[in-house]
């Protein structure tokens, strides 16, 4: 009791001081059921919150990436064994992993840094150097590019939105909203937002049609201190940095939106991955967001937001295995823009609701924008990982941006002809 008593403590003080969490001997897994009851087995080990489950489709035939501690892994090989569940280690040493990465990501970083005035798609950026491009654009562009602070994180950070227009002055055109990084570890997330802000602003003559009839609203990092905390200490951190107890800090944004909040595929507890929050909006990520949304509503026809990974296009319910009565009209944008990603690269995207294809899981920013914000066409575009889980090589960002550009702007295309 004691001991344990002394290992929370220096858990939760090295947490503190701000150690880098190095992922020293953690196994990535791949899994993939093969019958309903090795699912549900699947179902239930998420529900243990020392396995770290990257991806846990519920549609047969899609497989789960989880990570394992090495403390861990014993029981949990001999677990799959005993059902005699197939897997496969796709990673022997995620400390690896993390280090190159992060080795690689620093070297790119520097390397560019002063020589051009544009975003570079060959590291991941900070925050400051996203907000830093985001000033950048609105100085270039004044007639077409407006920023705005729609609140702040908990440690402070600014919330900060781009509006791009064609810049013809016509007021409240219809909207298309896109946000990206509300769970801090799918660093490909906000890259594909600074991508998709980079082509409608610096490229405006070839996606000026984007902007007939519709001005963007663009988020493109809902959760900065999340996002930073993965940079400077904890690579797979996927909550909001709120402390909720001495123990256990943040909550999931994407479980925090109050529909059917906290009814189903979220925690109350507040250590785990998926913890609902206090109280629906209790953090102040989640209420920006939300007001954002409400201010927009009648004017947005699109709510797109930008996860990783799996190469999903999913759309509501989240909370329930029902559909909603448009649920076509959604499935047929989403469906373009799967069918436009196949035809330029042969990526495949499955198309689907959330709770069908992935998991029930309320709370999420997609339901709420459809429901509340009566947002009529609404998705969650999960990106590829192109590698162990959520972390594309730096080598791969702006083949995996650029592929995912195909798709949004063909999705674009079709709202615009449509709605
Ligand atoms: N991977 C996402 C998450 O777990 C999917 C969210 C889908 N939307 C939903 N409302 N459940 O947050
Ligand atoms: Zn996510």
């Amino acid at each position: 009791m004691l001991f344990k008593l002394f290992v929370t403590v220096a858990l939760c003080c090295t947490a503190v001081l701000g150690e880098l969490t190095s992922y020293e001997g953690y196994k990535i897994y791949e899994i993939t059921a093969q019958n309903a009851a090795q699912q549900e087995l699947l179902q239930q080990l998420a529900e243990n919150e020392a396995y770290d489950f990257f991806t846990l489709p519920r549609m047969l035939g899609l497989s789960a990436r989880v990570m394992i501690s090495p403390e861990d892994q014993l029981a949990f090989e001999r677990t799959l064994q005993s059902s005699e569940v197939k897997y496969e280690v796709i990673n022997e040493n995620f400390g690896e992993t993390v280090a190159t990465e992060r080795m690689q990501n620093n070297f790119f970083r520097n390397l560019r840094s002063s020589s051009s005035r544009s975003v570079s798609f060959t590291a991941y950026q900070r925050y400051a150097s996203i907000e830093a491009y985001l000033d950048q654009l609105a100085e270039d562009y004044p007639s077409r590019v407006s920023l705005k602070t729609i609140g702040k994180s908990y440690e402070g950070r600014n919330l900060r939105t781009i509006t791009i227009t064609n810049g013809d002055g016509i007021v409240n055109k219809k909207v298309i909203l896109l946000d990206a990084g509300i769970h801090a570890r799918e660093w490909i997330a906000p890259a594909g937002a600074l991508y998709v802000i980079q082509q409608l602003v610096e490229n405006f003559a070839e996606n000026s049609h984007l902007l007939q009839d519709y001005d963007w609203v663009i988020l493109p990092v809902v959760n900065p201190d999340g996002y930073e905390y993965t940079h400077t200490n904890t690579r797979m951190w996927r909550k909001t940095r709120q402390p909720i107890t001495l123990l256990c800090t943040g909550t999931d944004g994407n479980r925090n939106f109050d529909y059917h909040w906290g009814e189903v595929g979220a925690s109350s507890l507040s250590c785990a991955d998926t913890y609902k929050g206090k109280t629906a909006f209790s953090e102040p990520e989640t209420k920006a967001l939300r007001d954002l949304m409400l201010t927009l509503t009648g004017r947005a026809k699109f709510y797109l937001t930008l996860h990783s990974y799996g190469n999903y296009l999913i759309y509501p319910w989240g909370w329930t295995s029902d559909l909603p009565d448009t649920w076509a009209d959604i499935d047929a944008i989403a469906q373009v823009g799967a069918d436009a990603i196949k035809a330029a690269t042969g990526t495949d995207y499955t198309v689907g609701s959330s709770t069908n294809v992935l998991y029930a899981a309320a709370g999420g920013s997609d339901d709420y924008a459809f429901a509340v914000a009566k947002i009529p066409i609404s998705i969650t575009m999960e990106l590829p990982s192109a590698g162990n889980g959520f972390d594309p090589a730096p080598a791969k960002i702006l083949e995996l941006v650029s592929e995912t550009w195909v798709g949004i702007k063909a999705m674009a295309e079709k709202l615009v002809e449509t709605y």
